[in-house]
């Protein structure tokens, strides 16, 4: 298993080190693991004046599969946009194809009082959201910074999906549900957009292919609202990319913390990203308090999803529930001082309970 370690920004470095504890543990234990460190984001900007630097484009490329901490910081915010941390992020996604952005949101029964909505709405709560990750608004041309006639500037970018982006990451999603509760719900908004007018007809065309999934849609306003009213009547949600990016951070709130949430970016071949849902966080950047647990599920979904080794990621999954049920928690989680932990003991409780 060749894998690349791209720590990034901000809490980044701190939540990979736990991650990679736990895949050295792995390797201790027998598992053919090989890491080998990149820059990424603002990293990529200090160590070469570029956030996706050739040299992490080329190990990326080489290897099976990729881990990633966060990118993004304050001291890179006026930077023009192509040196910015997160064009990293874009440039990895869409120079690696991995068009299928896969984000579970999942309430362990250890944090229900963590969620932000009543025990009774998210207990058991187990929701796919599959997010089209390399087309949409994101990489729209054209885009930019125009001047009018009038003399005013007038901002635009460009919202379009081909019918092939949409086929090949409805077919996933359909693939997914088979797999889960058999149902997908795709997420659009059918009643303004020409965009997803198209998506719409795209995927139910491809539903006619899995008669044993019951298809709806739902329009992204509404979606939004019954993720926070009802949200157990979801199994897997489909959507494009800017529509993904939003509900799956509110997604991430129903869980207890952004600081759960694994992700999984797939190409083709299951060649795969693996990331934390949330971002670099520069506010608790090097105070040892981030929560790791998002990184290492990642890295469980990692084994499940580019290795096919089931048995390795329910391994690294039980091992994190364990762990919550020792009354650990990092600080976004815990319901008392007395149970706070940094983020390092916490990569070594997992560690432990592996
Ligand atoms: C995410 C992030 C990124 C995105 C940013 C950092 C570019 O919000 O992975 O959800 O918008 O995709
Ligand atoms: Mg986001």
């Amino acid at each position: 298993m060749k894998i690349a370690v791209l720590p990034g920004d901000g809490i980044g470095p701190e939540i990979v080190a736990q991650a990679v504890k736990v895949m050295s543990a792995l390797r201790s234990d027998g598992l053919s693991i090989e890491m080998e460190y990149a820059h990424i984001g603002g990293a990529g900007y200090d160590a070469a004046g570029d956030p996706f630097p050739a040299a992490t484009e080329q190990l990326v490329k080489e290897s099976d599969a990729v881990l990633l901490g966060a990118v993004g910081g304050y001291q890179y915010d006026n930077l023009p946009r192509p040196l910015r941390p997160e064009q990293g992020l874009l440039r990895i996604r869409k120079g690696l194809g991995l068009f299928a952005n896969l984000r579970p949101a999942m309430v362990y029964p250890e944090l229900v009082n963590a969620s932000s909505l009543k025990p009774e709405l998210v207990s058991g709560l187990d929701i796919m959201i599959l997010r089209e990750l390399t087309g949409d608004i994101y990489f729209g041309q054209p885009r930019g910074i125009r001047t009018l006639e009038t003399g005013e500037r007038q901002g635009f970018d460009t919202m379009h999906y081909s019918e092939s982006e949409i086929r090949r990451v409805a077919h996933v999603g359909f693939n997914i549900a088979l797999k889960r509760g058999k149902k997908l719900c795709s997420v659009d908004k059918a009643n303004v957009l020409d965009t997803s007018m198209l998506w719409r007809e795209i995927v139910t065309e491809v539903g006619q292919e899995y008669p044993q999934v019951e298809l709806s849609h739902m329009y992204v306003d509404n979606a939004a609202m019954q993720l926070v009213r009802a949200p157990k009547q979801f199994d897997v949600i489909l959507t494009g990319n800017i529509f993904g990016d939003i509900l799956s951070d509110e997604a991430s709130m129903l869980t207890g913390s952004i600081g759960m949430l694994p992700s999984a970016s797939l190409d083709a071949n299951n060649k795969g990203l693996y990331e934390p849902c949330h971002g670099s966080a520069p506010d608790i950047a090097g105070k040892d308090v981030a929560n790791p647990l998002a990184t290492i599920l990642s890295v469980a979904m990692m084994m499940r999803y580019t290795f096919a080794r089931v048995d390795v990621a329910q391994r690294i999954e039980t091992a994190v529930r364990k762990t919550l049920q020792q009354g650990l928690r990092t600080g976004d989680i815990a319901e008392t001082e007395m149970q706070k932990i940094g983020c390092a003991a916490m990569g070594d409780a997992v560690v432990g309970s592996l």
